[in-house]
């Protein structure tokens, strides 16, 4: 693979194709921590009017840290798994206590924080932060495993380290909310978990398993 190449081409479709999503009009480190919340276990078409209604109600740290976790939780209403509700609103009251209200930008203190995985410290840190850290979540480890043909179960827990280092290589230090970013967006328009689009792909040419015709063998996920 040309890393090169493949940034540049991988970026230039994101910037022309992506989706015009409401949480990809500014980079407030609050505002992409909610939505990335919850657009872990939910659909971005399910997410968007509960992004809007959430931020009337609590448009800053303050705001949600201030607030009854009643209202909380009646604003998560039909989004289910209310925990990541409980963790944010605690992680945001910690945010204001310990950190003066401002969303950390290192690895190891957003770690820290209620509900905030590998994962979610990625996407804050590399899209609000510009900061070049891996955001692995299952998508991203799909279109990866394909590019690269990395045959790791992505069942197993100890796979997302390796698709991290994969990132770790690849990603640009110029753009890397962007790089991160099209990987998520190339995962939901075109490199699909069944029947992906390849002849409309901007990186088929780097693609391992497109060269060799086993794009929908892969991912390899057991099954738990
Ligand atoms: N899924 C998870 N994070 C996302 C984002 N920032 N944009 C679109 N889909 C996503």
């Amino acid at each position: 693979i040309n890393i090169e190449q493949f940034r540049e081409d991988l970026i230039a479709w994101f910037r022309a194709e992506q989706r015009d999503l409401p949480w990809r009009a500014d980079q407030d480190p609050y505002k992409i921590w909610v939505s990335e919340i919850m657009l872990q276990q939910t659909r971005v078409d399910t997410v968007i009017p509960y992004y809007h209604r959430f931020l009337e109600l609590f448009p800053t740290i303050d705001a949600l840290a201030e607030a009854d976790e009643d209202k909380v939780l009646k604003a998560w209403e039909g989004l289910g798994y209310y925990s990541r509700a409980r963790n944010l609103q605690s992680a945001v009251r910690e945010v204001r206590d310990k950190y003066n209200g401002v969303v950390p930008d290192s690895p190891k203190e957003i770690s820290k924080l209620k509900g905030v995985g590998p994962y979610t410290a990625g996407a804050i840190l590399s899209i609000a932060y510009g900061i070049p850290e891996p955001a692995v979540d299952g998508n991203v480890m799909r279109v990866l495993s394909r590019i690269l043909l990395i045959r790791e179960d992505i069942a197993k827990p100890a796979s997302r380290k390796i698709f991290e280092e994969a990132v770790r290589r690849l990603i640009s230090h110029e753009s890397p909310s962007d790089f991160n970013q099209a990987l998520m967006e190339l995962g939901a328009l075109i490199c699909t978990p069944t029947s992906p689009s390849c002849l409309l792909c901007p990186v088929r040419e780097h693609c391992i398993a497109f060269h060799e015709g086993v794009q929908a063998q892969l991912p390899v996920k057991s099954k738990k």
